[in-house]
């Protein structure tokens, strides 16, 4: 048996209300689109994709591992990749240094174990939408969104499985490491 895992930053309510305002702001622009669900938000730290059931205390160990004292995020900038008709939204994640050190800890651990891992640059970010078209005559180069520089304190990651129940996407915490 095989599940898709990830790893990831969850969020405290008051981190997701700021979110979803902002998600909100950009639903009111949006012709269509597939904005993310509130239990849904989070931060990814790594992708790793299908793995074995029997490997998953493997990557528990990788993240008893890791050594990272607790630190603050923050909401940044909105951005968007994709074609304009169908695009995924993001907002940027400023952090400090030791999270950029925890999430090159994990992937380069997670790497030595034999996991493949994405190594492709860290660029921090909660997705807010995909498959989003704007308002024709929406100057997103002006457009801000309305929460920006929230901050959160983080004080543990989650090894995170993600699959479809009845049809919806739902993410489930599989494990704890606490900073
Ligand atoms: P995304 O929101 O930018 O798509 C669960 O799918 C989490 O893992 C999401 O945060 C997703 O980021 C991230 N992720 C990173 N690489 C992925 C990949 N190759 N496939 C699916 N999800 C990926």
């Amino acid at each position: 048996m095989s599940m898709r895992l990830f790893i990831a930053v969850n969020f405290d309510d008051a981190f997701k209300q700021a979110i979803l305002k902002n998600i909100d702001a950009l639903r009111g622009n949006a012709l269509s689109g597939n904005f993310t669900h509130k239990d849904n938000l989070h931060l990814t730290l790594a992708f790793i994709g299908e793995v074995e059931t029997k490997r998953v205390k493997d990557i528990r160990a990788v993240m008893d591992a890791a050594e990272c004292e607790p630190f603050s995020i923050s909401l940044g900038d909105l951005g968007s990749f994709g074609r304009r008709d169908e695009a995924i939204y993001w907002q940027g994640v400023r952090s400090d240094p030791q999270m950029l050190q925890l999430q090159a800890d994990l992937v380069s651990c997670l790497t030595g174990s034999g996991f493949s891992v994405d190594t492709k640059p860290f660029k921090p970010h909660i997705t807010l939408g995909r498959r989003c078209r704007m308002r024709d005559n929406l100057d997103m180069r002006g457009f801000s969104l309305p929460c920006t520089g929230n901050t959160m304190d983080v004080s543990f990651f989650s090894l995170m499985r993600s699959e479809r129940i009845g049809g919806r996407l739902t993410y489930t915490e599989m494990y704890r490491k606490n900073l």
